[in-house]
């Protein structure tokens, strides 16, 4: 593999991890991982299914804690246990399944775990007026925001768990979104790579993803998984989709 140094163009990495393990019983899920996130760049993090990427994703957010391994954020070493020390840092994640609750209202949705709250009571205007602004962010537009989300198209209800995952809480300095397009048509998917292209602009960004025309069109660099294990890291303009696939499967292990 070549070395990180070589692909990071003298920039110095916001999130590292080196050295990661994570065992689920007899299955080691994840074995040696070292991967670097630099700043206003889409990584493409590619691999067929049960190659580790939601567990290595869900290690930086704090929904998995490493067995081993070290994380370092902004140069600095750090413990992620749970989602709020990831929070706290502004790692900001879209999940695979986008966790909406389909009977609350847009608003809610939008601030599960983070309601505004003063003297114990729930700050609604607050929390309507933000939600405005974020959908306008998403350049979203929704009748009403008291609509049940389950009432929502799947292009919106995929637009409100990224404008939360991204827009709500703390700054958000690093986006990682798992199989954002997962589910949607052709449309909804351009919508959300258009805007995953505007976040990139200002952001690092982690995309997950099985459709490689996409890793191609909206990312600049890829680390692939294969069983655990990084078994490559290359910048998108200098590999083609058969290399990928190849490394994909484990039949080749030097990008
Ligand atoms: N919570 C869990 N408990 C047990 N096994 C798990 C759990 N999460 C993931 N795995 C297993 O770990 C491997 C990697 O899974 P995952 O990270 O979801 O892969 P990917 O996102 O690349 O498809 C798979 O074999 C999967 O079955
Ligand atoms: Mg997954």
């Amino acid at each position: 593999m070549n070395s990180y140094e070589s692909l990071s163009d003298g920039r110095r990495p916001i999130l590292s991890i080196r050295g990661g393990y994570k065992r689920f019983g007899g299955l080691q899920a994840l074995e040696n991982i070292d991967i670097d996130i630099y700043d206003r760049e889409i990584l493409a993090l590619l691999g067929d299914n049960g190659a580790g990427k939601s567990t290595l994703i869900k290690a930086m957010s704090g929904a998995h804690t490493l067995d081993e391994g070290d994380i370092f954020f902004d140069g600095k070493k750090v413990q992620i246990q749970k989602p709020e020390d990831a929070n706290r840092l502004g790692i900001k994640t879209v999940y695979q399944d986008l966790a909406l609750l389909g009977p609350l209202d847009v608003t809610s949705n939008l601030f599960i775990g983070s309601e505004y709250t003063r003297w114990g009571l729930l700050q609604k205007k607050r929390m309507q007026q933000e939600a405005q602004s974020v959908l306008a962010q998403m350049k979203t537009t929704i009748k009403s925001l008291r609509q049940d989300v389950r009432s929502l198209s799947g292009g919106q209800q995929h637009s409100l768990a990224i404008g939360r995952g991204v827009f709500i809480g703390s700054e958000p300095r690093l986006i990682i979104m798992d199989e954002p397009t997962a589910g949607l048509g052709v449309k909804q998917s351009r919508e959300v790579l258009e805007l995953l292209k505007e976040l990139g602009r200002k952001l690092p960004v982690i995309f997950i993803t099985h459709n490689l025309e996409y890793a191609f069109e909206v990312t600049q660099r890829a680390v692939v998984l294969c069983n655990g294990r990084v078994v490559g890291e290359m910048k998108m303009d200098e590999v083609n989709h058969n290399q990928i696939v190849s490394l994909m499967m484990g039949v080749e292990q030097v990008a």
